[in-house]
């Protein structure tokens, strides 16, 4: 690699960022491209988020990632926020024009785009969303953005859903639904599209559902966004119903291929998007 004054950087910055898999990502999509570009995480606690946003804009970067537990305190440090990241309420992704500071979360976007390469349609589906966490809010935002037929959200708390149900009721005008992870009184036939924001099922309790697929139909779509393990129990039941299934790796190059697109303003080119499926 080639480090020199012109070399442009990123950052990635949290609290802890001991497990990301972005630097690895972000700087083989930089390196593939030819592009004089560089990728670090740094930890940064709660207190130093101000001055850690002053020395990127003092030393002009080319942007930066954020990630738990700064995504929502960031945005009051930033110059412009995109309609998305509003709606959301959180940041990810953060990119310098001339000085200023845009912010951007591509995390739903991300999860809709990889399913979009896959040809699965989200228009007029019925849409089954598990969790209504940070994640869980992004994505169905971006869901929504899609026209389903309805976005059901079920949730351990049903307090915590309820905001969720609220905020997707001011945005969209289909149907949303709200219950617990029991899914009593789901017409689970209806169904198309699974996802679990939730984080059942993680390492170390991989032996974990949050649901049971009985009673779904086969050949439904289901999305597993936790990538540690790969294959969830939700995921290996589903692969058991010929179900289409996307897990955490798809969701994470996507996402980082969109934060890509915004620092670079061109679309990463598919072979270098094929070989980041090789590395993870
Ligand atoms: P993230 O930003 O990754 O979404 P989060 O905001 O902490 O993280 O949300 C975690 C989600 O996983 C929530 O929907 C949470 O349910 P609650 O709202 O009831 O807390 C869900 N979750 C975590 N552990 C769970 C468990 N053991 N059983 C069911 N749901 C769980």
């Amino acid at each position: 690699m080639n480090i020199d004054w012109q070399t442009k950087l990123y950052f990635l910055i949290g609290d802890p960022v001991e497990k990301t898999l972005s630097p690895k990502l972000q700087n083989f999509i930089f390196k593939d491209g030819g592009t004089n570009s560089l990728y670090m995480a740094f930890k940064v606690e709660d207190k130093d988020l101000e001055k850690a946003i002053d020395g990127f804009r003092a030393i002009n970067v080319g942007g930066f990632n954020v990630t738990i537990p700064h995504k929502q305190k960031v945005m009051k440090y930033l110059d412009e926020i995109s309609d998305e990241a509003k709606a959301i309420g959180a940041v990810n992704t953060v990119n310098n024009v001339n000085g200023k500071l845009i912010g951007y979360n591509t995390d739903g976007p991300g999860l809709v785009q990889s399913m979009k390469n896959e040809c699965v349609n989200i228009k007029d589906k019925n849409i089954l969303i598990l969790g209504a966490g940070g994640a869980g809010l992004g994505v169905s935002y971006a869901i929504g953005l899609e026209e389903p037929n309805s976005i059901t959200i079920a949730n351990r708390t049903l307090e915590k859903g309820e905001k969720l149900k609220y905020s997707l009721e001011k945005y969209f005008n289909f149907e949303v639904k709200l219950m617990d992870l029991s899914l009593k009184g789901l017409d689970k036939g209806n169904i198309d599209i699974v996802i679990n924001t939730t984080s059942v099922g993680m390492y170390p309790k991989e032996d974990e559902k949050p649901i049971s697929l009985q009673s779904f139909r086969n050949g439904i779509v289901v999305y597993d966004i936790i990538y540690k393990p790969l294959k969830t129990k939700l995921i290996e039941e589903a692969e058991g119903k010929s179900c289409k299934t996307f897990n955490g790796v798809d969701m994470l190059l996507a996402q980082g291929i969109m934060g890509q697109k915004i620092w670079r303003g061109e679309e990463i080119s598919k072979d270098s998007i094929r070989k980041l499926y090789d590395i993870f």
